[in-house]
């Protein structure tokens, strides 16, 4: 028979004392000494008594339906939309967004001759492709009813919210969640929501901005933003003056100089017209593919090769973003004989042209029309800065006044990255704090997604997010991606809040400080990858190429946040009653490991999340 003890010799108070005094002594030690306490039956208790008490549910049941909220649905609160609720059981997603619709840059940018500089078969998702886009660089509204169909396939549209502007958002330590302001665009009436997360998705240029020059309230005629055109504006006829020359202005321009009287365009800065990212000359005309090349697309095994044959090349071509790289240096000369070839007219030009900072300095403009539309009789190429805006026209800081009937302003976004709405934790607020002139003074995040003391809160797509190579979609999906792992921790681990280190967040900020230096970035040149202050942090992009940053987000490095949990006595809480759902479903497959020995990738085995 065995021994029996009892449950009186073994009061929390006796373990705890004898602990305190010995702690290397073990509970098998305890056990022993008092072995000669034999009760009987009936009186026996297990002897480690505890005041933790067990949930009653098995570990597989979602305990914690954790709620969601995405701003913005870009195509990356559309991929977000589409991967976190397979990746996250139980997640509650909400999509905020502002618009009636999904699409974002492609939704809002409706200006003469918007289109994609990047293939259009690179240029969307990776999982689910348009083998039949009617031209290589898709214009606009293609691009949108992509995003908008890959919407619709994927259920993305029931869980947004349009028209809803998030005007404010507060970090409720209390209840730990975020308190949002929404606003409802078409009436002005706000409401509150509160979510256990929110993962900000308003892109790069969607707070795009009007120039502040002097007088310009005063001018008269037609003024627009180039991302807020005005479908009702014809500018056949006209006198229009275009200012900018990022790849927004080098759209536009060359489209209104073919219907307009005259166009006046303001260029302060030099910048590279280059052929194009990947070494493929393109030309201002569309580039459609034929009949035949469509129906080959439809075999999946053809369109697979050509896609992987087209989309490597873009994976491939960080080389050049480093400094005095051979890569570097030919994309120098390239971009030189290409300008000088289409600048036969107005050779002079060139000459005005050519910065003295290296290419990829700024986000290079392939621009095809752009340096052939600068040379016609209709074009004013001007770039002494303006000084301020009249009733009817632009004077420039010479003192020459140029009349025009209409103004489009391709001057960009806030580029500083700060959100462009209260985003509240404690007393900080990183719409002023990310500002030059804040706290911060640049975008301070822990590797692009997340930044400390703002628990909750996750980047996509934000600042630091993309690799200069790669694919914008690509990249996304891997931030989503990364997203739906920290997620599923949170609701299957019992967590309540995560947040990042500082230190963790420092060690990447001096990291960045180290590598970009190395890079054509550093130089002295305004981008919106610095926020348009050479000499500034550089933020936009992240530090070092696209398949590095793959590598990095492939495996959360946990350790570098900090945690608080739903039952902040044991960490362990979450384990539940110590039985999965799964094992008395007589229906689930328990023993998903066996499989055909040839199906078995040795490399992933037993790593799965969805089929334990
Ligand atoms: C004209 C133009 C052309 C471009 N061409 C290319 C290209 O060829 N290749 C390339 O790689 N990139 C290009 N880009 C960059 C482009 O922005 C990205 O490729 C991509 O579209 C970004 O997607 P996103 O979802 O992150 O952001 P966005 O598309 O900007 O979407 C952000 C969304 O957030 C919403 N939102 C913002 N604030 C709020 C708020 N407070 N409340 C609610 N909703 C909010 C917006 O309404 C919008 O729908 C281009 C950008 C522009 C402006
Ligand atoms: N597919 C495409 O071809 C395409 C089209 C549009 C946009 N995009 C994407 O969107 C990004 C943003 O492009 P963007 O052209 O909208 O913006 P951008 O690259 O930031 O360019 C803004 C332009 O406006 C000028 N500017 C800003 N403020 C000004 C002021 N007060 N007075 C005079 N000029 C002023 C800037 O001049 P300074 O340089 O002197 O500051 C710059 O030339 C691009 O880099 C690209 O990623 C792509």
């Amino acid at each position: 028979m065995a021994t029996l003890y009892a449950a009186s010799d073994f009061t929390p108070a006796t373990v705890h004392a004898v602990d305190e005094k010995h702690p290397e002594t073990s509970v098998e030690t305890i056990v022993a000494e008092s072995s000669d306490a034999e009760v009987n039956e009936e009186e026996w208790k297990y002897p480690y008594p505890t005041d933790f008490k067990l949930d009653n549910y098995p570990i597989d049941q979602q305990p914690r339906q954790l709620t969601v909220a995405v701003i913005g649905a870009g195509l990356a609160g559309v991929t977000a939309g589409i991967l976190l609720p397979i990746k996250v059981p139980g997640i509650r997603l909400t999509i905020l967004e502002k618009n009636n619709d999904v699409g974002g840059t492609w939704l809002e940018n409706i200006y003469p001759g918007v289109r994609c500089d990047i293939p259009a078969n690179v240029y969307q998702s990776t999982f689910s492709p348009n083998t039949q886009w009617s031209e290589e660089f898709a214009q606009g509204p293609e691009i949108r009813a992509y995003w908008q169909g890959l919407a619709k396939k994927y259920g993305v549209y029931q869980n947004v919210e349009f028209r809803s502007k998030v005007a404010g958002s507060y970090w409720e330590e209390k209840d730990a969640q975020w308190r949002l302001e929404i606003e409802d665009v078409s009436t002005g009436e706000k409401r509150t929501a509160s979510y256990d997360f929110l993962i900000t998705a308003i892109g790069h240029f969607n707070d795009w901005k009007l120039p502040d020059y002097p007088g310009i309230k005063d001018f008269k005629g037609h003024l627009r933003h180039s991302s807020d055109w005005d479908p009702s504006f014809d500018p056949r006829g006209k006198r229009i003056a275009t200012i900018g020359n990022g790849a927004s202005g080098i759209q536009v321009t060359p489209e209104l100089q073919k219907v307009a009287k005259h166009v006046d365009h303001y260029a302060r800065s030099r910048t590279w017209v280059a052929g194009s990212f990947s070494g493929h000359e393109r030309k201002a005309e569309p580039m459609l593919f034929s009949e035949e090349k469509l129906k080959e697309f439809q075999d999946p095994a053809k369109y697979l090769q050509y896609r992987k044959e087209i989309e490597e090349a873009y994976w491939r071509r960080y080389e050049s973003q480093l400094k005095d790289s051979p890569a570097n240096k030919r994309a120098t000369e390239e971009f030189k004989e290409l300008m000088r070839k289409r600048l036969t007219e107005k050779p002079e030009l060139l000459e005005q042209l050519v910065p003295e900072f290296a290419p990829h300095c700024r986000r290079l403009t392939p621009g095809p029309g752009y340096l052939e539309a600068l040379q016609k009789d209709n074009v004013e190429f001007i770039q002494t800065p303006i000084e301020r805006f009249t009733e009817d026209g632009i004077v420039t800081v010479d003192g020459k006044h140029r009349p025009v009937d209409a103004i489009i302003c391709s001057t960009g976004a806030n580029v500083d990255f700060a959100p462009p709405f209260p985003l509240v934790s404690g007393d900080k607020d990183l719409s002023k704090a990310w500002r030059p002139e804040g706290e911060d003074g640049f975008p301070y995040t822990y590797i692009g997604l997340a930044t400390p003391g703002f628990p909750n809160l996750l980047f996509l797509h934000g600042p630091n997010g993309a690799g200069a190579s790669g694919t914008l979609p690509h990249s996304v999906e891997n931030q989503a991606t990364y997203i739906a792992r920290l997620l599923r921790k949170v609701s299957t681990q019992g967590i309540r809040t995560i947040v990042p280190l500082k230190e963790a967040a420092d060690d990447f900020i001096q990291y960045c400080d180290a590598f970009f230096p190395k890079t054509v970035l550093s130089e002295k040149c305004s981008s919106w990858a610095n926020g348009r202050r050479p000499g500034q942090r550089i933020h936009g992009l992240w530090p070092g190429s696209a398949a590095h940053v793959n590598h990095v987000r492939r495996d959360p490095r946990w350790e570098d946040y900090r945690y608080t949990y739903v039952r902040p006595e044991n960490r362990f809480a979450y384990w539940g009653n110590g039985w999965t759902k799964k094992e008395r479903d007589a229906e689930r497959d328990i023993v998903p490991y066996l499989k055909l020995p040839e199906e078995i990738d040795l490399r992933d085995y037993h790593e799965s999340w969805w089929d334990l």
